[in-house]
């Protein structure tokens, strides 16, 4: 039998807890994809940034948010001012979820229950840094801190809490924003997005 961890089995680090990631079967996801993709960052970070899931270039170097998304990520980031490197960037979703086309491997949107299973390791990552802050990078994302369905234009721009008491702010994902085919359009909501990274910025130091 497999004992299910308790409280008190918990790794009480994060390079304790990541270790523990690489081996997850919590979820089926496990079985295509290249590895566990874990949060990065330290526990001394005071905003913590939620995903959805590694895409293809994550899945292969093991990274969070290293792929076109991520790139767009960090310009935004260091635009604003904030140091990446000072802040933890995880996933809902640990492993890369994807359907095969040719050579080609498509995203495929996790399901409810592997969120559910997955939301085992943000519950710890959360109570390792105890961050002031978490934002919730779409729906997935929001989803899973906040434990039910968040509808994100309604929401966006907005604190909700986690089920561990953290300050939730609602936003979009990166990748919406390299999918609006119109540039004035795609230029107007990054410029939004940006003022949200702003208003987190300020929330840090608040
Ligand atoms: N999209 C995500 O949600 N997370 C990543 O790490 C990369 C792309």
């Amino acid at each position: 039998m497999v004992l299910e961890k308790t409280k008190e089995t918990r790794p009480k680090t994060l390079d304790a807890l990541r270790e523990d990631a690489r081996d997850c079967t919590r979820c089926d996801l496990y079985k295509n994809a290249t590895q566990t993709v874990f949060g990065e960052g330290g526990s001394e970070a005071r905003v913590l940034f939620v995903g959805e899931q590694p895409g293809d270039k994550e899945d292969v170097e093991g990274r969070p948010f290293v792929g076109p998304a991520g790139r767009l990520f960090d310009g935004i980031l260091e635009e604003v001012g904030i140091d990446r490197k000072k802040t933890y960037v995880t996933n809902a979703v640990k492993h890369f979820k994807f359907e095969p086309r040719g050579k080609r491997r498509i995203h495929s949107k996790p399901n409810a229950g592997e969120i559910r299973a997955c939301r085992w390791w943000l519950d710890q990552e959360l109570t390792l840094i105890q961050p002031d802050l978490a934002v919730a990078l779409g729906a997935t994302a929001a989803r899973a801190l906040v434990g039910k369905p968040v509808p994100i234009t309604k929401f966006r721009g907005t604190l909700l809490e986690s089920a561990e008491g953290v300050p939730v702010f609602i936003t979009v994902h990166p990748s919406y924003l390299l999918r609006i085919p119109d540039e004035l359009d795609r230029r107007r909501e990054r410029e939004r997005f940006a003022e949200e990274m702003r208003k987190v910025k300020a929330m840090m130091k608040g």
